[in-house]
């Protein structure tokens, strides 16, 4: 039997067992893909000394404004996301959070205008505690108040933070925050920061079968920041833990890595490629965080590769399997049968993040694939068919040292 049976038999539980299981809120049944302002921006309230790094209407309005010109619409980016010190230092007089006069003179529901205008979508941040991480005022006693205003505002997308409260708090109030959302009646997708501070502020096991009942997404370890080594730490982490991980992912409710660190001049180019070639293969969300006009040539080339973006945006959303060879670590993802396909197709990433280059020999029959016809192999760089394999052929690849080779394998 094919395995497109077993793929079909699994969904078919999934739906089954699935409602009770994960939240289904109909939300991101692929990985959110977009741009939030963390990562790059950080706390930018010092428009005048810092313009460079000013986190207001003008930045807000202009990522979109790249997104719909420049093509990152048509690959897939969609959700513009304001992260932490978006706002006043006090609620008005009924308790509702206030943005910044000077930086979000027009609010945030002309933001989120624009944005669905555009035929984007929008997302902001809030935590769980009385202040955010950089002390903003806090969803804590408001999180009945602060739903139906982001509601109203026409959020789309909110990440709640969990800085300055304990475990148990923690526990309740990521559920709690979760059912006020619910009870708007506007579909917003949940990011919860929740298992990061229970496993690494915490140090407790993250109870995940309740994290992805409640949550659309989830961060599970550090904040990236605009290093290779902190993205080389973070693809390990996904390596290590990817059994105990891999279950719990999947449409509607994904595993979060943090932001792509792409247009901040972090990486060299095969460090990006490692960068969005396993981001992709995880199905990881995609979150840029840069200045878009500092994103280089070769940045964009990658963004805007459509056989790429196929892979993050995969509909069966499976977290690739990591198989280590010597040195490299080979990741194996079974991807949706294209239309009238019975087999599935899989894409192979083969990422050495050091050292020298090394030939290796893959067997397409070890990891799963047996469609008798054979196999079409793409590489998905150079977008060109290598060459057409049976599923008993073993393909020698060589990976230069620190980068990837990343082929899609389609039944013939
Ligand atoms: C192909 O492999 C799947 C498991 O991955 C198995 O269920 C199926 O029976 C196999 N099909 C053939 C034709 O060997
Ligand atoms: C609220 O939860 C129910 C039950 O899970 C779900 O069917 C519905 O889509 C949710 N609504 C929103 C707006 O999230
Ligand atoms: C990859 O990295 C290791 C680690 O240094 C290196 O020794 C090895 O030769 C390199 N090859 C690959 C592909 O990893
Ligand atoms: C692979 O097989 C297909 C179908 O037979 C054929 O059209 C294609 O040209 C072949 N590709 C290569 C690279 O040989």
């Amino acid at each position: 039997m094919p395995d497109y049976n077993n793929i079909v038999r699994a969904m078919f539980f999934i739906s089954l067992f699935g409602y009770a299981r994960v939240l289904e809120n109909g939300l991101v049944r692929t990985p959110p893909m977009g741009w939030m302002s963390w990562g790059y921006y950080m706390c930018g309230t010092d428009c005048e000394q810092n313009p460079d790094k000013c986190l207001d209407e003008k930045l807000i309005l202009s990522v979109a404004d790249t997104f719909y010109n420049e093509g990152y619409q048509e690959a897939g980016f969609e959700y513009i996301i304001i992260d932490d010190c978006w706002s006043e230092h006090h609620r008005d007089k009924d308790g509702r959070l206030v943005p910044d006069r000077l930086r979000f003179p027009n609010g945030m529901k002309y933001i989120a205008d624009y944005i669905h205008s555009r035929n984007l979508k929008f997302g902001m941040y809030t935590n769980v505690a009385d202040v955010t991480c950089m002390r903003y005022p806090g969803s804590k006693g408001h999180f009945k108040v602060d739903a139906d205003t982001f509601a109203q505002w026409g959020v789309d997308y909110l990440k709640v933070d969990g800085c300055f409260v304990g475990e148990q708090y923690l526990n309740n109030a990521y559920i709690h925050f979760g059912g006020y959302l619910n009870k708007t009646n506007r579909p917003m997708v949940y990011s919860c920061s929740w298992p990061y501070y229970i496993e690494f502020i915490h140090n407790r096991k993250p109870d995940y079968p309740t994290i992805s009942k409640h949550c659309n997404l989830w961060r599970n370890y550090h904040d990236v920041v605009t290093s290779w080594s902190a993205v080389k730490n973070i693809i390990q982490h996904y390596e290590d833990e990817y059994s105990g991980l891999e279950k719990y992912h999947g449409p509607g409710h994904w595993n979060d890595p943090d932001m792509l660190i792409f247009g901040t001049d972090s990486l060299t180019e095969a460090q990006s490629k490692i960068h969005i070639s396993v981001y992709a293969m995880l199905s990881a969300p995609l979150l840029l965080s840069c200045d878009m006009t500092r994103v280089k040539g070769y940045e964009k080339n990658l963004l805007l590769n459509l056989d790429l973006m196929a892979i993050a945006q995969d509909p069966l959303g499976i977290m690739a399997r990591p198989y280590r060879i010597d040195y490299i670590t080979l990741w194996v993802k079974p991807r949706m049968p294209r239309k009238g396909d019975i087999y599935p197709s899989y894409s192979f990433a083969l990422v050495n993040v050091s050292g020298q280059k090394r030939t290796i020999t893959v067997r397409p029959s070890n990891y799963g694939l047996n469609c008798t016809d054979g196999y079409s192999v793409m590489d998905i760089f150079s977008k060109r068919f290598l060459k057409n394999i049976t599923f008993e052929d073993s393909i020698d690849v060589t990976v230069p040292s620190e980068d990837v080779i990343l082929y899609t394998l389609f039944p013939l």
